[in-house]
């Protein structure tokens, strides 16, 4: 039977049975979706009304309005330089918000790999890991297994992907998952996937090994998996993880540590916060990012091949997502020689080196902060709306920071996010300092 468009049409044209007169209203559907609902409202803006009775999202618009030209959240950066220099928002101002902590984003080795790589690859090689994969993907994963010390790496597109995609694929029907309350949201949306697939979820909190021992000794489970960031991104402190691994281990299960923000930063060789305080990366899971102190795009779990081979069947965000394209994967290969290479004791230092002019002068103006251990320090102001305004006066003075607030912080806990790089200048630094000093009078910042 013929099913030219001409037949389709000419059916739901002429109805004649009432499944021909369904088959109709379907198709007018789909030609015409803005649906009315019953009380007349299009779906879409009923749907938009729903989504506005959520108690964040509403506090959130509200802030979003009600602060216009003060939140400086959702701009437009019109250009960026190798100062570390960005214009937005008729501005120029220093960028103390980039997660490219070491500014290898504009080391001109690691560009070139990546164009060399371009004109041999294109820009995409198009398809899922578990069809087929890049050559440059092995030699990557294998470069980081040798850099941190284990046996193997998996690459995925970002740590978002390999949280989502990991937590659901080592922790099932009749395992518990403990996760740390602090730790960053794509944990717990791992996390939820894994329970909706019958893992028992506890929530960790305090992030203590004893507040651990608690759940663990009162839980049935045949597997244990506890799940906590190697660096808070917003205070940019460490939670105890050789207490938490301690415990762990003594109950049979095993640490899972988003070291997002430790990575090629934190430990001996920036080996991360999870090899600095437990010694090695044994017996222990460790995601790293390719995308903060790397500069180019992803991630990777730390791994044997044996658990790797079982990953890339059970993962279903690296199964059905597509690949790091192979441009960037040559960058990481490139950044894995800089770690590897003498040169990169003389970038490391002089981050840390940045990090401790920082802290230093902080702590001497007497401004309450958390963090420093690894390149994130954020200073605390409380209020959402002094936060917000603290946040915009240092750009007006030309230093742009993270004013965040609720809900990525508690709801009285604003703070202002300061990430140090590499590229940052001495000089760039000092002005900082001499702009938060006046910041502490004219805001009245808590003090210790
Ligand atoms: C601890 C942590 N995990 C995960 C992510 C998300 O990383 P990605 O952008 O690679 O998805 C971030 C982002 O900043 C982070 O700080």
């Amino acid at each position: 039977m013929s099913t030219t468009n001409e037949t389709r049409h000419s059916k739901i044209a002429a109805p004649r049975t009432v499944e021909a007169s369904r088959d109709q209203q379907r198709v007018a559907k789909s030609l015409w979706p803005v649906s009315a609902a019953p009380n007349g409202k299009a779906a879409i803006e009923q749907l938009k009304d729903r989504l506005r009775e959520d108690r964040v999202t509403r506090l959130a618009l509200m802030f979003l309005d009600r602060y216009e030209g003060i939140h400086l959240k959702d701009t437009v950066v019109d250009w960026m330089d190798d100062q570390r220099r960005l214009r937005m928002c008729g501005k120029t101002a220093i960028n103390f918000g980039c997660d490219s902590l070491l500014g290898l984003d504009r080391d001109p080795r690691v560009q070139q790999a990546l164009v060399d790589s371009l004109e041999e690859w294109g820009l995409h090689n198009g398809a899922s890991r578990a069809f087929h994969n890049a050559a440059l993907c092995e030699e990557a994963e294998h470069r980081l297994a040798r850099w941190l010390n284990v046996e193997d790496t998996l690459i995925y597109p970002s740590v978002t992907l390999a949280n989502v995609g990991l937590l659901p694929a080592l922790a099932g029907k009749g395992d518990l998952l403990v996760v740390d309350r602090q730790s960053h949201d794509t944990l717990w949306q791992g996390a939820k996937i894994a329970a909706q697939e019958g893992a028992t979820l506890k929530e960790l909190n305090p992030c203590t090994g004893e507040a651990l021992r608690k759940i663990l000794e009162s839980e049935d489970y045949e597997a244990c998996v506890v799940a906590v960031d190697g660096v808070y991104s917003m205070t940019g402190d460490i939670p105890p993880l050789d207490e938490l691994d301690r415990v762990t281990r003594e109950f049979g299960g095993i640490l899972y540590v988003d070291d997002a923000h430790g990575t090629a930063v934190v430990g001996p060789h920036g080996r991360g916060a999870t090899a600095m305080m437990l010694g090695s990366l044994t017996n222990v899971l460790m995601v790293g990012s390719l995308s903060k102190a790397f500069s180019c795009l992803g991630a990777f779990v730390t791994c044997d091949r044996p658990l790797k081979r079982m990953l890339k069947i059970r993962s279903s965000t690296f199964v059905f997502g597509g690949p790091v394209p192979p441009p960037y994967l040559a960058a990481i290969i490139r950044v894995c020689d800089l770690i590897e290479s003498p040169e990169f004791d003389e970038i490391l230092g002089r981050l840390r080196s940045r990090v401790r002019q920082l802290t230093d002068g902080i702590r001497s103006i007497g401004l309450k902060m958390t963090g420093g251990k690894s390149a994130v320090i954020s200073v605390t102001v409380g209020d959402i709306e002094q936060t917000l305004k603290a946040g915009k006066w240092l750009f007006d003075r030309g230093f742009y920071v993270q004013s965040a607030t609720y809900p990525a912080v508690p709801l009285m806990g604003g703070i202002l996010r300061v990430q140090v790089n590499a590229i940052h200048s001495v000089e760039a630094i000092d002005r900082l300092l001499d702009a938060l000093e006046g910041l502490k009078t004219a805001f009245q910042l808590p003090t210790v």
